[in-house]
């Protein structure tokens, strides 16, 4: 059924909360203070019409193939911070060097109740959200090389594509992409390795040079700041950095403060303190050697992590602020601050080799995952935008959600 079909049409619930609106088995959801369902009107989804299965059926060439017709179940941002759950068309490959994913779990991500929240990284919708997931190859472009259907497989997407959006049951994405399943993990654990771990080593290993093999002798000492040290990101680049020769110092709450620990970092607590005295209590600890940074908090935090780098002008420090910095914050000379891309993983097929040496370190053991917390029931609009509220509310005391999908 062509989507404007049943979104023009309902969804007069209340303004509190996150309103769900269930029509048959077509759930719509609209966040508070974002519905843009009154200005919908049948042409706002012309766009749908390329993407969706969804021509109308008088459209639809008669087939004579006793074959059903094979659909794709996806959740798609219909319109400003609304949400539905639609059956599009199996994907089709774009060119020879693609690979269509099974769906067995995705990861949810900070990023993916941002960008609906504040309208970004939405090329038009209906658009297709979630960056991570791990399945199993359903199909495999004829250049494709290493990979074959039924292998069990992770990969981390770039938003403009909408095919490669992770909240549907086919993700069509470039074969490089595509890293093998670590032999010890289940598709919900491989589902977070895609955004947070893969962020953690490429920041490290890529913008703030961290050689990727440890180094046989320290020369000196040199520090890792980790503010956020139990966000999911921060405990990959805690383990990350540790394990190539960094000290690692982070910020984390109380509650958090021993699985920060747990994972080799020096921590500094935050409760009750200025933002002033925790950098205060940072530079009592690494005095001038904090030389790497990484803030995974937000423009606040990146400013005082900018104070607590080393002020040895001879000493050039590198600096990832992974959740915002302000355009007017001020930069210290000796401290360059990095802008991390991590569309780089999928526009630029050098960087496959941080993921193939990510997933050593986790088959290996010498990565830990962080605790997962596993949402049943598939993509169904409530599963996911009520896991995205409880992201968006911060209480996951450094576990990970996922969303396992149904068989
Ligand atoms: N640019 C990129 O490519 C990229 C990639 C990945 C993530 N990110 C960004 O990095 C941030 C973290 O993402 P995530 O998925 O790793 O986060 P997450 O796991 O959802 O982070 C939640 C944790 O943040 C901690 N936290 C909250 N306020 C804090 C503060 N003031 N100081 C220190 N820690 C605080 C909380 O632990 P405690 O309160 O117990 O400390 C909480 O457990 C997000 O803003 C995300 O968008 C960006």
């Amino acid at each position: 059924m062509p989507i404007a079909r049943f979104l023009g049409c309902f969804l007069c619930g209340k303004d509190k909360g996150v309103g769900v609106v269930e029509d048959g088995d077509v759930p719509v959801i609209r966040i508070e203070g974002k519905s843009a369902h009154h200005q919908l009107s049948d042409s706002s989804f012309d766009s749908e019409l390329e993407f969706s299965s969804a021509k109308d059926e008088k459209d639809t060439p008669l087939s004579t193939d006793t074959e059903p017709r094979r659909t794709n179940k996806a959740l798609v941002v219909a319109a400003k911070g609304t949400y539905a759950l639609v059956d599009h068309e199996f994907p089709n490959l774009e060119h020879g060097r693609e690979v269509v994913i099974r769906n067995m779990a995705t990861g949810l991500n900070p990023i993916d109740f941002k960008s609906v929240d504040f309208n970004f990284c939405l090329p038009e919708f209906p658009w297709v959200t979630g960056r991570e997931m791990a399945g199993v190859v359903e199909v495999v472009g004829e250049e494709v090389e290493g990979i074959r259907v039924g292998d069990r497989v992770w990969t981390s997407t770039y938003y403009r594509d909408r095919r490669a959006g992770c909240f549907q049951q086919f993700v069509t994405v470039p074969a490089h992409t595509v890293l093998p399943l670590p032999s010890n993990l289940s598709f919900d654990e491989a589902a977070c390795l895609g955004v947070a771990a893969l962020t953690a080593a490429m920041t490290l290993w890529r913008w703030l040079q961290v050689p990727m093999v440890p180094p046989a002798e320290r020369t000196g000492r040199e520090y890792l700041l980790v503010w956020g040290g139990s966000t999911v990101t921060g405990q990959f680049a805690i383990q990350i950095a540790a394990r190539c020769g960094l000290d690692v110092i982070a910020v984390t709450s109380a509650k958090t403060r021993s699985l920060a620990e747990s994972l080799g970092a020096r921590v500094v607590v935050r409760d009750g303190k200025s933002n002033d005295e925790i950098v205060d209590e940072i530079r009592g600890v690494a005095g001038e050697d904090i030389t790497r940074a990484i803030d995974l908090v937000g423009p606040s935090t990146a400013n005082y992590c900018l104070k607590a780098f080393s002020r040895d002008e001879g000493r050039k420090c590198l600096f990832a602020p992974l959740a915002m910095i302000s355009s007017k914050a001020e930069i210290p000379a000796n401290v360059v601050v990095e802008t991390v891309e991590m569309k780089q993983f999928v526009l630029d097929g050098e960087s496959r080799r941080f993921a193939v040496e990510l997933n050593r370190l986790v088959e290996s053991g010498e990565i830990l995952l962080p605790g997962l917390e596993v949402l049943e029931g598939g993509l169904g609009v409530v599963v996911v935008v009520e896991g995205l509220e409880r992201l968006k509310r911060g209480d996951m005391v450094g576990r990970k959600m996922v969303v396992r999908m149904e068989s």
